[in-house]
């Protein structure tokens, strides 16, 4: 089960580069979308009103999009403009049903619930992906895992002194204890670690040679929309220049009960260099490799030996718990709603 009434990143501007018609499983529904020549995206079901095959397997024609199986053609809203060998107006209601989108910060939005609730204002703030006072990396990646493994790894990074000890972790952000605070739907999980190792990244990134003061601090909005604030100075320098901050804005697009699309990106706002850019990019896929490594093996153990009910809490799991409460709480007033 998953909340519909929510924006989720869909893709990428890159992924509808030259024409492609881009076929996506989005909530366990399949998803065409593709950007027209005036340059809207729009987005339908992947699914051809005639026999069920996937559009996205077909031809573009400018904006019409022709079913490679019998034929029939379907205008970007998903009007069924032609059927071959029959002449006039296709039958009445011939139609794939379309979704509401949005590109905003530099990203492809989509609206799976009721489309008369969808509004661009409920989009998360991703701004600092659109910010010129800061140096964006970022890429989509694919997990064989549900959503909510995702958003609970990104909700506790106690977990970074053993999956990323040889690039962001340390014994700080295991032993230091976070706050995590519960504010009607949203979820702030705070560490704050004053005098201690700078992580090996952070001393390739910057020279860090002595202690610095960390600061983690995590947002959770439902469904599974993560923003991280992650600030580290050299301790005691009050010189500006020399801090490393960016933000880790994550978006998590469920694929079906066991998959799951992830958007990432990590904005900087500091050394604009390319060659930072390039670690930051580097840098940041491989720790996302190092955690997708453990919540893809984590999820076959719950397929093969169903463990999740007798998992045993510990504190660091306050943050995860409560945004696993607010979207327990959410599906059923969706699904009463309905
Ligand atoms: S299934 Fe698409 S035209 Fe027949
Ligand atoms: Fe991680």
């Amino acid at each position: 089960m998953f909340l519909r009434n929510y924006w989720y990143v869909a893709a990428m501007p890159q992924e509808l580069e030259n024409g492609a018609l881009l076929g996506r499983w989005i909530l366990d529904e399949p998803v065409l979308i593709y950007r027209t020549a005036d340059g809207e995206v729009t987005a339908m079901r992947d699914i051809c009103p005639h026999r069920s095959a996937r559009l996205s397997a077909g031809e573009r024609d400018g904006d019409t999009v022709r079913c490679l199986y019998h034929g029939l053609e379907f205008g970007p809203d998903g009007t069924c403009l032609r059927v071959p060998a029959q002449d006039g107006t296709p039958p009445n209601g011939l139609r794939v049903q379309s979704y509401p989108v949005a590109e905003k910060w530099r990203l492809i939005w989509i609206w799976m619930g009721a489309p008369e609730l969808a509004d661009e204002n409920l989009i998360p703030d991703f701004h600092w992906n659109d910010d010129p006072d800061w140096f964006p990396v970022g890429d989509y990646m694919h997990l064989d895992c549900h959503y909510q493994l995702l958003a609970d790894n990104l909700i506790d990074l106690s977990h970074e002194a053993y999956v990323h000890r040889g690039t962001i972790g340390t014994d700080a952000v295991s032993e230091t204890p976070a706050t995590a605070r519960l504010d009607g739907e949203h979820v702030t999980v705070e560490r704050i670690m004053p005098g201690c190792p700078a992580p090996p990244f952070y001393r390739k990134l910057k020279g860090y040679d002595g202690t610095i003061d960390r600061m983690h601090r995590i947002h959770f909005d439902p469904p599974a929309t993560i923003m991280i604030e992650s600030k580290s100075t050299p301790t005691s320098s009050a010189e500006p220049d020399d801090g490393l901050e960016y933000r880790v804005l994550c978006a998590i697009t469920p694929e079906s009960e066991l998959s799951t699309h992830f958007f990432w990106a990590v904005p900087r706002n500091f050394n604009p260099e390319r060659q930072v850019t390039e670690m930051m990019y580097q840098g940041s896929k491989a720790v996302f490799e190092e955690d997708i490594d453990v919540l893809n093996r984590q999820q076959e153990v719950l397929n093969r030996v169903a463990t999740g009910s007798d998992w045993q809490n510990i504190n660091s799991d306050a943050g995860s718990v409560y945004a696993r409460r607010v979207i327990e709480k959410l599906l059923t007033t969706e699904a009463q709603a309905e």
